[in-house]
């Protein structure tokens, strides 16, 4: 993983990485009483800005926080991030967490200045390998809370299925509960079954993907059948294409689950399409405000 460029931002301030410093009585260090997002850019520009800025104002909600900037401000200090690290791709980490205080106390104090941090990293393009052979997966029990759709930065258990899942030799773990698909670790999943791309439903239990949410938008307007509802371990073992899809990434084809091969055991026709039509979508939003007018 490359080192992230070095001017982030932290509370009120453009601060070399460096030097950025955070006190230990955080309640973000403390207990992870804090959320989160990761925005792409491409050519210095934002991706979904709306949807990850929406998601973002969601995930503070349900923990009992508001958004300490607005729309426009956060499209702001975005922008200046990326112009500050020199532009071109790179992904935004934002974080906001419930503040420092002058113990440790679990129950919360309203009083308290959200600490807000960003950085931003380098984005490598995808290696060509992926493209032409896909990635790998295992499956693993969902070992997480009760409320996964809020982007929260207590990740112990995704951490814990992504090193199972680099133990393996393999990029993601896809997580079951219930005899049904969740999501990866940190990604959404989806499968193809006779040319039909299906989708779990939401709830509380996966998080919500911007990237998803485009793909599925891209491959209706593509012809491509689109169901929403739940995936069973059956269906995921016996799909013809499996789809991870994050931020940072897009959407990657997966070719291998638990060792086996998934469908042909390459990157399948619907993944390349969803695909094209990502990098179409990318292109036609180059240069667009990143807010709506008005
Ligand atoms: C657990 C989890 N699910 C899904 C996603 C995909 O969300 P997005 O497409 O907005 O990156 C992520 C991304 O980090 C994630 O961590």
């Amino acid at each position: 993983m490359a080192a992230p460029l070095p001017i982030a931002w932290l509370n009120g301030a453009f601060q070399p990485l460096a030097e950025a410093r955070i006190s230990p009585l955080d309640r973000g260090f403390l207990f992870a009483d804090a959320v989160y997002e990761v925005l792409p850019v491409y050519a210095g520009r934002p991706f979904l800005f709306v949807e990850h800025i929406a998601r973002l104002e969601r995930s503070l909600g349900e923990i009992r926080m508001r958004s300490p900037l607005t729309r426009p401000a956060w499209a702001a200090l975005l922008t200046e991030l990326v112009e500050r690290n020199g532009g071109g791709d790179m992904y935004l980490y934002v974080q906001v967490t419930r503040g420092a205080e002058e113990g440790r106390n679990h129950a919360l104090n309203p009083a308290l200045a959200p600490t807000v941090f960003l950085m931003a990293c380098p984005l490598a393009p995808l290696d060509e390998s992926v493209r032409l052979t896909g990635v790998g997966a295992i499956t693993l029990p969902d070992e997480r809370w009760g409320r996964c759709d809020i982007k929260s930065t207590s990740l112990l258990a995704n951490v814990l299925a992504k090193s199972r899942a680099a133990d393996a030799g393999e990029t993601e773990a896809i997580l079951l509960a219930n005899g049904k698909l969740r999501e990866g670790s940190s990604s959404s999943t989806m499968v193809v079954k006779d040319s039909v791309l299906h989708a779990p439903p939401y709830g509380p239990e996966i998080l919500p993907g911007t990237t998803r949410d485009l793909a599925l938008k891209l491959a209706a307007e593509a012809g491509i059948a689109v169901c929403v509802g739940p995936i069973t371990e059956e269906q995921l073992r016996t799909a013809d294409e499996i789809l991870l899809s994050f931020a940072t990434r897009g959407v990657l084809p997966v070719t291998r689950l638990d060792g086996a091969a998934v469908g042909a055991g390459r990157p399948g026709p619907v993944w390349s399409r969803l695909a094209a039509a990502f990098e179409a979508h990318r292109q036609a939003l180059a240069g667009t405000p990143l807010l709506p007018a008005g």
